[in-house]
């Protein structure tokens, strides 16, 4: 929907009598643009990625109106305005802003304080060049003026279990790599709330697993250590805004006592329908129908683009999977 389009709907719907004073919110009527009418002024004022009320941010996340009896708070605002950002710009990170990420994500909670994670912080342009060319090539790896790789580490407690002489056999069990790969993911997205807190963008980059054995070479990775995932870190670019990209409804992922595995026939066309709608909106080509396209993500070993090589990876690296 263009901005002309959303001023327009904003218009009748102040012609259809919302009461004087309030404020009229159109979620995403263009990327990343609110469009807010205030009654009192009988003004309209664009809102560049500051929706401010709990109903919005649902509204977007949801792609409809839902209503929320509790208010509103900058925790709530900021975890529910997060979008992807892919397009950065060139404004440098204010100095002290990697080391106040770092404090949020070791701010996270950690299972048994064992704290089995590490972050490799990648500003020089030729390495981000490197790992952007092995990251799908993906553009924004490049462009992004931090690059976090965040890592899945069991080689701190190896080398204290070797420098103590005591036995560290755990280590070898596939339980340690999914706690090392959880205390990373939810440092990770401590990290990225911090960001966004801060009016920076951030993007996770997956694809750096397409070729784990090369980025693990490139970032001088020890022995039972693993780049889980990357995280572009930058302001974004205000000419290419990213959108509160919907959601599905919750009945689909929230099960109230047991799980019910047959919510999902009753809920997927509506998804289908909001996200070809979303797309529409940002003026993206769609993708097709949200279920279909997921459905191609998983489609076979050709879909996983060398992530089908990890098991075999993660044992080079030493990880012994038991
Ligand atoms: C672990 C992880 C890896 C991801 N990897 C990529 C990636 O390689 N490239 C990309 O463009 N987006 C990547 N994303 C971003 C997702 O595509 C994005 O979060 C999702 O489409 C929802 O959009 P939103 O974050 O804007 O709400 C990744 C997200 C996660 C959590």
């Amino acid at each position: 929907m263009s901005v002309g389009v959303a001023v327009r709907r904003c218009l009748s719907l102040k012609k259809n009598g919302a009461a004087n004073g309030t404020l009229c919110l159109v979620p995403r009527c263009a990327e990343g643009i609110y469009c807010v009418v205030n009654f009192s002024s009988d003004r309209i004022a664009m809102r560049h990625n500051a929706p401010d009320s709990l109903a919005s941010l649902l509204a977007a996340r949801y792609g409809t109106t839902t209503a929320c009896p509790i208010p509103a708070n900058d925790t709530l605002n900021g975890l529910l305005s997060h979008r992807s950002v892919r397009a950065f710009s060139a404004t440098p990170l204010a100095e002290g802003t990697l080391e106040l990420l770092v404090a949020a994500a070791q701010s996270a909670s950690t299972s048994s304080n064992l704290q089995t994670w590490s972050v490799v912080a990648v500003e020089d342009p030729q390495r981000k060049e490197r790992l952007s060319v092995l990251a799908n090539n993906q553009d924004f790896v490049r462009s992004c003026p931090l690059f976090l790789v965040w890592i899945a580490d069991l080689s701190r407690l190896q080398t204290l279990g070797l420098k103590r002489e005591k036995p560290h056999e755990s280590l070898e069990f596939l339980e340690m790599l999914l706690m090392a790969t959880i205390d990373a993911t939810l440092a990770a997205q401590n990290a990225a709330v911090a960001a966004e807190s801060l009016g920076l963008g951030v993007v996770y980059v997956g694809a750096i697993r397409n070729h784990a054995d090369q980025v693990a070479r490139e970032l001088g990775l020890p022995a039972k250590s693993f780049a889980t995932f990357g995280m572009c870190v930058g302001h974004p670019d205000t000419a290419r805004p990213a959108a509160i990209k919907p959601r599905l409804p919750q009945t689909a992922v929230l099960h109230r006592e047991t799980y019910d595995d047959g919510v999902i026939h009753d809920t997927i066309e509506g998804y289908n329908a909001t996200m070809d709608d979303f797309y529409r909106q940002q003026n993206m080509k769609p993708l097709g129908p949200w279920d279909l396209h997921s459905l191609n993500r998983v489609r076979g070993v050709d879909a996983l683009q060398g992530r089908e090589r990890l098991v075999e990876i993660l044992k080079a690296f030493g990880f012994g999977l038991r």
